[in-house]
Protein backbone atom coordinates (compact mmCIF):
# COMPACT_ATOMS: atom_id res chain seq x y z
CA UNK A 1 0.00 0.00 0.00
CA UNK A 2 0.82 3.40 -0.42
CA UNK A 3 0.23 7.03 1.25
CA UNK A 4 -3.31 7.58 1.01
CA UNK A 5 -4.63 11.76 1.46
CA UNK A 6 -6.66 12.16 3.73
CA UNK A 7 -7.76 15.65 5.34
CA UNK A 8 -6.47 19.04 4.54
CA UNK A 9 -4.03 20.22 7.25
CA UNK A 10 -6.22 23.00 8.28
CA UNK A 11 -8.73 20.50 9.13
CA UNK A 12 -6.75 19.54 12.17
CA UNK A 13 -8.27 21.40 15.20
CA UNK A 14 -6.35 22.73 17.75
CA UNK A 15 -6.17 20.83 20.82
CA UNK A 16 -7.75 17.88 19.96
CA UNK A 17 -7.72 15.14 17.22
CA UNK A 18 -9.43 14.41 13.71
CA UNK A 19 -10.82 11.11 12.90
CA UNK A 20 -10.55 9.59 9.64
CA UNK A 21 -11.82 6.37 7.84
CA UNK A 22 -8.82 5.18 6.11
CA UNK A 23 -9.21 1.12 4.41
CA UNK A 24 -12.14 1.00 7.09
CA UNK A 25 -9.90 1.33 9.35
CA UNK A 26 -10.48 4.69 11.94
CA UNK A 27 -7.72 6.99 12.46
CA UNK A 28 -7.00 9.91 15.17
CA UNK A 29 -5.04 12.82 13.34
CA UNK A 30 -2.90 14.65 15.82
CA UNK A 31 -1.31 18.33 15.13
CA UNK A 32 1.77 18.72 17.15
CA UNK A 33 3.65 22.58 16.18
CA UNK A 34 4.14 21.57 12.43
CA UNK A 35 4.20 17.86 12.80
CA UNK A 36 1.06 15.08 12.54
CA UNK A 37 0.36 11.98 14.00
CA UNK A 38 -1.80 9.27 12.90
CA UNK A 39 -2.81 6.63 15.41
CA UNK A 40 -6.07 4.34 15.61
CA UNK A 41 -8.90 5.57 17.07
CA UNK A 42 -9.69 3.50 19.72
CA UNK A 43 -8.94 3.97 23.59
CA UNK A 44 -7.72 0.31 24.75
CA UNK A 45 -9.41 1.01 27.68
CA UNK A 46 -13.28 0.74 26.62
CA UNK A 47 -13.01 2.17 22.50
CA UNK A 48 -13.96 5.56 22.98
CA UNK A 49 -12.17 7.33 19.72
CA UNK A 50 -9.34 9.50 21.01
CA UNK A 51 -9.54 12.22 18.46
CA UNK A 52 -12.26 13.65 20.76
CA UNK A 53 -10.39 13.72 23.61
CA UNK A 54 -8.22 16.86 24.44
CA UNK A 55 -4.51 17.34 23.52
CA UNK A 56 -1.79 18.96 25.22
CA UNK A 57 1.36 18.40 23.58
CA UNK A 58 1.93 15.25 22.35
CA UNK A 59 -0.17 13.95 24.91
CA UNK A 60 -3.71 12.86 24.48
CA UNK A 61 -6.36 12.19 26.91
CA UNK A 62 -9.36 10.04 26.42
CA UNK A 63 -12.68 11.83 27.89
CA UNK A 64 -14.18 9.31 28.70
CA UNK A 65 -11.90 8.25 31.91
CA UNK A 66 -8.35 9.96 31.07
CA UNK A 67 -6.31 7.21 30.28
CA UNK A 68 -3.48 9.47 28.54
CA UNK A 69 -0.93 8.53 25.21
CA UNK A 70 1.63 10.38 23.40
CA UNK A 71 0.72 10.48 19.99
CA UNK A 72 4.18 10.33 18.97
CA UNK A 73 4.42 6.94 20.27
CA UNK A 74 1.10 5.30 21.32
CA UNK A 75 2.52 4.81 24.62
CA UNK A 76 0.97 6.30 27.84
CA UNK A 77 3.64 8.96 28.86
CA UNK A 78 4.52 7.62 32.11
CA UNK A 79 5.13 4.16 30.41
CA UNK A 80 6.82 3.28 27.57
CA UNK A 81 6.98 -0.21 27.80
CA UNK A 82 3.72 -1.62 27.65
CA UNK A 83 1.97 -2.19 24.47
CA UNK A 84 1.29 1.11 22.64
CA UNK A 85 -1.78 1.73 20.35
CA UNK A 86 -0.85 1.05 16.98
CA UNK A 87 0.77 4.42 14.95
CA UNK A 88 1.56 5.02 11.23
CA UNK A 89 3.92 6.76 9.01
CA UNK A 90 2.48 10.51 8.01
CA UNK A 91 2.99 13.32 5.29
CA UNK A 92 2.65 16.62 5.12
CA UNK A 93 2.43 17.53 1.57
CA UNK A 94 0.41 20.62 -0.29
CA UNK A 95 -0.93 21.55 2.77
CA UNK A 96 -2.73 18.06 3.16
CA UNK A 97 -2.19 15.33 5.08
CA UNK A 98 -1.36 11.82 4.23
CA UNK A 99 -1.22 8.51 5.83
CA UNK A 100 0.07 4.99 5.22
CA UNK A 101 -1.37 2.18 7.02
CA UNK A 102 1.42 -0.34 5.97
CA UNK A 103 4.30 2.17 7.17
CA UNK A 104 3.70 1.61 11.02
CA UNK A 105 5.94 3.73 13.05
CA UNK A 106 5.71 1.37 16.39
CA UNK A 107 5.65 -2.33 16.57
CA UNK A 108 2.16 -2.37 16.84
CA UNK A 109 1.37 -0.72 13.87
CA UNK A 110 -0.22 -3.03 10.91
CA UNK A 111 2.13 -5.01 8.85
CA UNK A 112 4.88 -4.62 12.06
S1 LIG B 1 -12.44 4.61 27.18
FE1 LIG B 1 -10.64 5.80 27.18
S2 LIG B 1 -10.09 5.93 29.26
FE2 LIG B 1 -11.87 4.71 29.29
Amino acid sequence: MAFERVARLDALPAGRGLRVTLQGIEVGLFRVGDDVYAMENACPHAGLPLSEGSLEGCVVTCTAHGWRFDVRTGHPPEDADGFPIPCFAVRVEDDAVWVDLDAPTNRRGRGA
